[in-house]
């Protein structure tokens, strides 16, 4: 297998179940503590070994190229009130990582979103992250997913067991378990109801993608909502050329609900020894009254 150099990150959604906040912010730039959300998924690609990403856009997205660019004014004034630290943690951001984006000109769904990218891929593996789960791992997850497509020999997409009651929000796996961690997959049906569901092993944002899956993406027909799906094309793929189904180790946050915002909000401020000591002591206080 060719080495996985690229990374597909999605970032043309609108939004809307955060609006208000997101009305003029990308939903990518709300932060985590102090770090935009779009920032800690970077961080995984290049922990990951992948040093170019392919940001799928849509219409006000463009604060979050703007975000890995040089800020020349921010600079300058930061240069000039001697504020060391924070020039180099805002220049390290611009260096960080080589982005180009590509508008999704229509809302036509994840699989159409992955195919806008395709000239851009041409003919090697690459990697799918969405920018709505956020996994907290000590081997990045996207990495974990390189390393089983190299086993393997095939793509290789993240997946992790939900409650019953939540399958109908996820692409659900029907495999056959190969190793602890490592599913061989046969089928995948994009958000199916509760009592159709094959399996509790649900797709989570991270893919590892040979090249072929354009071909499927090309031919794949709206599915689920009316829009195309990539669990269709992944199905296909699975079908042909094989699938890997990867239980990754790490704590998955689902920043696209409110909940799990905060959440992740609360486990990486509770990470953070500048911060940690008084969130405990206020949560303990509220709580302790609470209960
Ligand atoms: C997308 C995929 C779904 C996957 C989920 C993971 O759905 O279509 O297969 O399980 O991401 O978060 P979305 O959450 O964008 O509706």
């Amino acid at each position: 297998m060719k080495p996985v150099r690229k990374a597909v990150i999605p970032v043309a959604g609108l939004g809307t179940r955060f609006l208000p906040a997101t009305k003029s912010v990308p939903k990518e730039l709300l932060p985590i503590v102090d770090v935009p959300a779009i920032q800690v998924i970077i961080q995984e690609v290049l922990a990951s070994g992948i040093e170019e990403v392919i940001f799928i856009t849509g219409r006000g997205k463009g604060a979050i190229m703007d975000h890995f660019d040089h800020s020349y004014e921010l600079e300058d004034t930061l240069r000039r009130r001697g504020q060391t630290d924070l020039i180099n943690q805002i220049e390290a951001i611009s260096r960080m990582v080589r982005a180009v984006s590509v508008r999704q000109k229509a809302p036509l769904g994840l699989g159409h979103a992955v195919l806008c990218a395709r000239s851009i891929i041409g003919d090697e593996p690459f990697a799918v992250l969405l920018p709505d789960d956020i996994i907290d791992a000590k081997v990045p997850a996207t990495k974990q997913l390189v390393e089983q497509a190299e086993r393997y020999g095939s793509g290789a997409v993240a997946v992790m067991e939900v409650p019953e009651d939540d399958v109908s929000m996820y692409g659900i796996i029907a495999s056959e378990r190969m190793t602890e961690r490592s599913h061989r997959i046969y089928a995948m049906v994009e958000k199916p109801k509760r009592d159709l569901a094959p399996s509790r092993l649900a797709v989570i944002g991270r893919y590892v993608l040979p090249p072929e899956i354009f071909d499927y993406l090309e031919k794949t027909k709206p599915g689920h909502g009316g829009e195309i799906q990539l669990t269709d094309a992944l199905q296909a793929l699975a079908r042909d050329r094989g699938l890997v189904g990867y239980e990754f180790e790490g704590d998955r946050h689902d920043i696209g609900d409110k909940a799990g915002f905060l959440r992740a909000n609360i486990e990486f401020a509770l990470k953070r020894p500048d911060l940690a000591p008084a969130l405990i002591e206020y949560l303990r206080g509220r709580l302790g009254s609470e209960l």
